[in-house]
């Protein structure tokens, strides 16, 4: 296993300073920055977009920054979230109609490409495409929203797509999306994931930093 990465959750974060969140959530230890893009339309929300990446870039943000898009159609928006700086870039499968296509534009655009899962999206969607990527991402709640409660079930979908990625030999991550916790995070890993999105649960803490180190304190308690 790789180490694990964890990423907090932009959309959780105070938007009227948002640089600042950044530049204090990655002091406080985070690896990755993950960025939801959410356009009204797949989902029943609206966020942030590729100005707002770009933004964070000219603030001095050099971290990896994971653009989750649940955005539909997806292929501009890869276009145009490479060109604003992203690093990994995932959408849903069932949101474009060419997934191949889709995952090699965010191969020739110079990221890393990662599809991503709905609790209820079949695994199929890997067949015949996990050669391409980098990441899956699993969500554990149904995207559009933050603050909502892990969905049990997920953590066998999780030991699945391990299982999965073991047997493929191939070197790509699993990032689990949704109602992660200090109290879950150990949980989480020993299922397979071995990257970490957390919005409210480190953006609603005082001290991130303090949240961070007890999420890894979890994590290490992993086997
Ligand atoms: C949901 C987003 C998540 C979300 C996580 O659609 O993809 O990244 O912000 O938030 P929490 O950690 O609060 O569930
Ligand atoms: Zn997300």
């Amino acid at each position: 296993m790789k180490p694990y990465l964890i990423a907090p959750s932009i959309l959780s974060a105070n938007f009227t300073k948002l640089g600042e969140e950044v530049d204090n959530i990655l002091a406080a230890g985070a690896d990755v920055v993950h960025f939801d893009v959410m356009d009204n339309h797949y989902v029943p929300n609206l966020t942030i977009g590729p100005l707002i990446c770009n933004a964070l870039r000219k603030h001095g943000v050099t971290a990896d920054i994971d653009v989750h898009l649940m955005v539909q159609p997806v292929d501009d928006m890869i276009k145009q979230f490479a060109d604003a700086g992203a690093s990994y870039i995932s959408f849903h499968p069932e949101a474009t109609l060419h997934v191949d296509r889709s995952l090699q534009l965010i191969i020739d655009s110079g990221c890393k490409p990662g599809l991503v899962f709905n609790p209820a999206t079949p695994l199929q969607h890997l067949d015949h495409v996990m050669h391409k990527l980098h990441h899956i991402l699993l969500m554990s709640v149904n995207p559009g929203f933050g603050g909502q409660s892990f969905i049990p079930q997920s953590l066998d979908k999780l030991k699945i797509i391990r299982a999965l990625i073991d047997q493929s030999g191939l070197d790509i991550r699993l990032e689990i999306d949704g109602g992660v916790k200090v109290d879950n995070i150990r949980a989480i890993a020993e299922a397979g994931a071995d990257m970490f999105v957390a919005g409210s649960a480190i953006f609603g803490q005082a001290n991130y930093h303090n949240v961070i180190q007890q999420m890894r304190s979890e994590l290490a308690l992993a086997n």
